[in-house]
């Protein structure tokens, strides 16, 4: 590798796992009846765009989905694990309070000794971790790198808050990012502004061996919705203008997949058509920090994605949080 002065990062893998239960809104319609919650399909397609999502059984937990992504990532690279030597897990829903879920993924793929550990950004989640791996490589403290996305919302949803358990869904993806002398990854902008915490959160703790406060997910959602529209404009047209790139210059853009009025309203902004957006959360829901690494690789894997083209990732989620990452693939 050359000086640490033309190092940069590219993606050299993609991968990614739904857990094989899949809900239409149909089945979650009858399921929610039983409970004398009252929903639709025609509403939830109107107002988020999602028509299905994936749940894990009991017992899965965020490291398995995610050691499977990571694995298929690793394949498509053409990568051992133990050529890793970073791995970073982005989650909100981690198997246990500690060790992290990326210690639980290095034991999973035998991978040993590199520093592994979980972003904490929710929604944004992927993309603080994607530009944190970048960084690291830059500084030449990292080689090869696992970054995932990794959730099992499901774990943490109000089946009887109808406002959000028809939102989410459980899954994880995965890109390998290795050190490159061509910048694949050409810029990011990381945000956050804790003044918002409460629009959006999962208030509950661990503490005297009880659980304290609601370990359930709360959302005002227009309130989120309109955050979520302002800001996600903003950071993209700010990555573009430090990379000396425009709007034109974008193949794909790469949004976290909440709800696809937000993701229109976004690529307007960037003057994109619609058909130059991938689109899973139709068949995903919100899989929070696994949903911009799951829509990368499924636009990698049908094709649609090819090497060289410039993407643009976006997040944006609890916290509140949001960020951009722009990479010549
Ligand atoms: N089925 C039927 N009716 C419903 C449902 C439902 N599942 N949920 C709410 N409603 C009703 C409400 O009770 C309300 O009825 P009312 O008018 O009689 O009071 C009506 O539908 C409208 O409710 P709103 O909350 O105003 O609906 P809105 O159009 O705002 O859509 C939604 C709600 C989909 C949550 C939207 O606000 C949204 O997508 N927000 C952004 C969410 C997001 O982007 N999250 C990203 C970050 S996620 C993360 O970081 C973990």
């Amino acid at each position: 590798m050359t000086s640490n002065a033309s190092r940069y990062s590219r993606i050299a893998g993609t991968g990614s796992v739904l857990p094989p239960r899949r809900l239409t809104n149909d089945d979650l319609v009858r399921q929610l009846a039983e409970r004398g919650i009252e929903t639709s399909d025609d509403w939830i397609v109107e107002r988020t765009g999602i028509r299905a999502r994936h749940f894990v059984d009991p017992g899965v937990n965020s490291s398995d989905l995610a050691a499977q992504a990571a694995r298929h990532a690793l394949e498509a690279a053409g990568l051992e694990p133990a050529q890793i030597d970073l791995v970073i897990v982005a989650t909100s829903t981690p198997d246990m309070v500690f060790p992290s879920v990326a210690c639980l993924v290095q034991r999973k793929l035998g991978i040993h000794g590199g520093a592994a550990f979980d972003v904490q950004a929710v929604c944004s989640g992927f993309v603080y971790g994607l530009s944190i791996a970048d960084a690291m490589i830059r500084a030449g403290s990292a080689t090869r790198a696992l970054v995932i996305g990794a959730e099992v919302f499901s774990r943490i949803l109000d089946f009887n808050d109808r406002t959000t358990c028809v939102l989410f869904g459980d899954g994880a993806g995965a890109v390998v990012l290795e050190a490159s002398e061509r910048p694949g990854i050409l810029t990011s902008e990381l945000h956050a502004d804790g003044r918002h915490a409460d629009i959006l959160c999962t208030p509950g703790t661990v503490a005297g061996g009880q659980v304290l406060g609601d370990p359930l997910l709360k959302m005002d959602g227009q309130a989120v919705f309109k955050l979520a529209v302002s800001v996600l404009a903003e950071v993209a047209h700010s990555v573009l203008a430090k990379a000396g790139r425009a709007e034109a210059d974008i193949d794909w853009l790469i949004p976290h997949q909440a709800n696809i009025r937000i993701m229109h309203s976004t690529a307007r902004k960037l003057k994109l058509p619609a058909d130059k957006v991938i689109v899973t959360v139709d068949q995903h829901g919100n899989t929070s920090a696994a949903s911009i690494p799951l829509a990368l690789d499924a636009g990698v894997r049908d094709g649609r994605i090819r090497r060289g083209d410039t993407l643009m990732l976006e997040g944006v989620g609890g916290g509140f949080t949001w960020g951009a990452v722009l990479i010549d693939f």
